[in-house]
């Protein structure tokens, strides 16, 4: 009787555990990851999953079994037999338990050592965070800096963040981890990029109005391609101006919402940028000033028609040699396109 009994509880316990497992396991929960600390963190979730599944599956199959097999009939009001304890079962579920936990413990210990180790050469990244854009600048690659989070592939990474208002926080759900850019502190972040692609960043700390809008792209590229835009980057930021405002052009990815001819993008966002030299008479501004106006301070002037707070007023932190180069750029290439 007792063999079939056990026999019971542990087909339960099979039958609960599996659909469990199936609830874990079929939704997709997780982002592929796309980096070698979310694969260690990824670990770390299904031991901890599987550990939480085994007990679920023992707890719902001696309680199963039991309302199965010790039910009270209905007219039965007397009490149940008094238990004094059981030395055996109660050294077991304080002995499990705390090994569980201690496991979990190290396991993560270990994932966390291992995840905020840069090791001796990473790439060094500083990351600005700003109401509500993110920027990009790589110190080691001449100071280029990008709108876009470019990465090589399977080279460590090391972010330091910075904000220039209020919270923000860096995330990128393939990288898995979230790091906050807290005003006045300067922390860090490793990354390891171990797949090709590109990948939403989200701020993900309620950061004001513009919070929902506050996203760019983190790109893993081959390290072949990613020294070729860091080259070429370099190269057209030290070069004559013409050259060095359509680099700012294309990694501030000033594309993306203008229409510019001379640089090839059709974005219909903000405003052509061919027509500056005519929104310049518009507004009753020499030209020069109201392009240089209208990046650091975008929304001094409103091109009729479109809406104000669309165009993110990070580009004032430009440093000033890359903003004179955009700014001579958007004037020659708008004066030749008109
Ligand atoms: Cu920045 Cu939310």
């Amino acid at each position: 009787m007792r063999r079939g009994w056990i026999l019971q509880v542990i087909l339960i316990g099979l039958v609960t555990g599996g659909i469990a497992t199936a609830v874990a396991v079929i939704p997709n929960w997780l982002p592929r990851d796309a980096s070698r600390e979310e694969g260690r963190i990824v670990f770390v979730f299904w031991f901890v999953t599987a550990i939480c599944i085994a007990i679920f599956a023992l707890v719902s199959a001696v309680i199963v079994f039991s309302v199965l097999h010790f039910r009270a009939p209905a007219d039965d009001d007397s009490d149940g037999p008094p238990i004094h304890g059981h030395t055996g079962l109660e050294i077991a579920w304080t002995a499990v338990p705390t090994g569980l936990v201690l496991a979990i413990a190290v396991v993560s210990a270990v994932v966390l050592a291992k995840n905020g180790d840069a090791g001796s050469n990473p790439l060094r990244v500083d990351v600005t965070a700003q109401q509500f854009a993110w920027s990009f600048k790589y110190p080691k690659q001449s100071n280029i800096v990008s709108g876009q989070l470019r990465l090589p592939l399977g080279r460590t990474v090391k972010l330091h963040l910075q904000s220039l208002d209020v919270i923000h926080s860096f995330w990128v759900p393939e990288f898995g981890q979230k790091q906050d850019a807290v005003p006045g502190l300067h922390p860090t972040l490793v990354i390891t990029p171990d797949r090709l692609g590109t990948y939403p960043v989200v701020c993900t700390e309620l950061c004001g109005l513009g919070h929902a809008l506050m996203r760019t792209e983190a790109i893993v590229m081959r390290p072949a391609d990613f020294d070729a835009w860091a080259r070429q980057q370099g190269k057209a930021l030290s070069g004559p101006p013409a050259q060095a405002g359509k680099a700012v052009f294309d990694s501030e990815g000033c594309g993306a919402c203008h229409t510019l001819k001379a640089a090839g993008s059709t974005g219909k966002v903000g405003p052509d940028l061919d027509k500056l030299p005519a929104e310049a008479q518009q507004a009753g501004k020499p030209l020069e000033e109201f392009v240089r106006e209208s990046i650091v301070n975008p929304n001094a002037y409103v091109a009729p028609g479109y809406p104000k707070n669309v165009m993110p007023p990070t580009f004032a932190q430009l440093p000033k040699p890359q903003l004179d180069a955009l700014v001579q750029y958007l004037i020659q290439s708008s004066k030749g396109g008109s």
